[in-house]
């Protein structure tokens, strides 16, 4: 057997190492509290860095320029540069004695490109703004500019969130009017992008105002483009100005309605001068491809079927005041012209400024099935229908404007009937898209409806 172990020095040991764990912990705990207590104090530190950025003093508020947005990282990149600013100073400078200089948003769309077109031929400075989203093909939103371009209008390519971008445009140019038309289009695509319309037709909108009622000097009148859709469920018909509108189907009516209520604030409080124009289904040459008349044509053209809703109960067919660009665009130039100016500056109201609301529609209902039928004589091609209820995802089942106001106050009067309206959409569809020989060929040279429109 060999001698016990010597337990007083194994243990003498045991001890010395627990003493050492113990002081090593004691260390890092002591380090790691250290450094938790830095980490706190540079953390508080940078929090109130950032809310003094955010919120000056209240006695220090400017407002507007000082944009959240503009403190924080800007997600836009102003464009500058003095090439770029005779750009925009030569196009909205207006070249008729008298003329107005307005501001165009939303210029690289259907409805702002021919409005521009329409304010420069007579003679008014025009400048568009437009962030050439990709909602529908952004080549034919470049092809509108390229055209408005070889009329003298220069597109400034950007976006009515970006509140550096407007106040530079409104430093280089003293617009008159801004004609509001950029927005998050389509009412059944809100379901898919509700964030775009908060985006665009509110977010945006407020953007705007804010720049035009704060930084512009003087403020400009402001027109905007709401939309028949506020008349949402109302059932009274024609609709009017007078009827209810707060009872919205979809949420782009929603936003639009919203952008009426933040119209009304803008010019209570600020005395900004704001026309609202309640647009009803518009048509015509360089138009929506998500609009029901143009991807009809096209599906048409492609022997494709289309799907036509019938209302919800299964009695009658859809039905749309369709109008013609045409009209729109006066009735924008009748609203523009009898805009008052605004009474505010530097952010406060003088005097009470003018408030308007208008519809802008055709005052003759069409049912979408005769819509087709049209097409169809146009195109010499018959369709391949498709008849379904409506779904309930936002679209109402009829719209009709009562449009005595807008005639009274600025002589508004629609002339073009729907069966006009569209020839002309087909002679320019056919020639934009080069679709006349193929449609000549897949009919066999029967295509009379095509070459019709050709000599229309
Ligand atoms: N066409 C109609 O039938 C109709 C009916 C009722 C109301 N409206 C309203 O009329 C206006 C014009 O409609 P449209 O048919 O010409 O639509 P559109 O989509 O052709 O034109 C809107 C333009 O705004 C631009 N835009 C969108 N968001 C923007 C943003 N955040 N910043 C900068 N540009 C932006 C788009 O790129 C587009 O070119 C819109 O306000 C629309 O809601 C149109």
């Amino acid at each position: 057997m060999g001698s016990p172990p010597d337990t007083s020095k194994s243990s003498k040991l045991e001890r010395y190492n627990s003493y050492l764990r113990r002081v090593s912990s004691a260390k890092l705990l002591a380090i790691s509290s250290q450094l938790l207590f830095r980490a706190t104090l540079l953390a508080a530190l940078v929090l109130i860095l950032l809310f003094t950025l955010n919120h000056p003093p209240l006695s220090s508020f400017q407002p507007s320029s000082h944009s959240h947005r503009s403190l924080l990282a800007s997600p836009f990149s102003t464009p500058s540069g003095a090439s770029w600013e005779r750009q925009v100073r030569q196009s909205s400078t207006p070249r008729r004695t008298d003329g107005i200089s307005v501001l165009v948003t939303g210029a690289a769309g259907f409805v702002g490109s021919h409005c521009s077109l329409a304010l420069r031929k007579r003679g008014d400075g025009v400048l568009g703004l437009d962030n050439f989203n990709s909602y529908y093909d952004p080549s034919l939103k470049r092809a509108r500019q390229s055209l408005l371009s070889k009329h003298g209008v220069f597109i400034v390519e950007g976006d009515i969130n970006d509140s550096a971008l407007l106040k530079k445009l409104f430093d280089v140019s003293a617009f008159t009017h801004v004609l509001h038309l950029a927005a998050q289009a389509g009412v059944r695509y809100a379901m898919r992008n509700p964030q775009s319309y908060i985006s665009s037709n509110i977010a945006g909108f407020v953007n705007l105002l804010e720049v035009a009622a704060k930084v512009a000097d003087p403020q400009p009148a402001i027109v905007w483009a709401s939309s028949s859709s506020v008349y949402g469920l109302n059932t009274d018909n024609p609709f009017s100005e007078l009827h209810r509108t707060d009872r919205p189907a979809s949420l782009y009516a929603a936003t639009k309605k919203a952008g009426e209520e933040i119209a009304h604030t803008y010019n209570h409080i600020y005395g900004l001068s704001i026309t609202g124009l309640r647009f009803f289904t518009v048509y015509g040459p360089w138009g929506r491809p998500d609009m029901a008349y143009f991807f009809f044509t096209k599906d048409i053209l492609s022997r494709k079927p289309i799907t036509i809703f019938k209302t919800q109960d299964g009695s009658g067919e859809v039905a749309r005041d369709f109008t013609y660009i045409d009209d729109v665009v006066k009735g924008c130039l009748g609203a523009l012209d009898t805009a008052e100016k605004s009474t505010g500056s530097g952010g406060k109201k003088r005097a009470p400024a003018q408030l308007r609301i208008y519809n802008l529609g055709n005052t003759s209902p069409v049912p979408v099935g005769k819509l087709v039928g049209i097409l169809e004589s146009l195109l010499g091609v018959k369709a391949k229908k498709n008849v379904v209820k409506m779904p309930s995802n936002g679209d109402v089942p009829y719209t009709h404007a009562n449009v005595s106001l807008a005639e009274h106050d600025f002589g508004y009067r629609p002339t073009t009937d729907l069966a006009a309206g569209l020839r002309k959409f087909v002679k320019w569809y056919v020639g934009y898209y080069g679709i006349e020989s193929k449609a000549k060929a897949s009919v066999g040279g029967r295509n009379k409806g095509v070459d019709a429109v050709q000599s229309a």
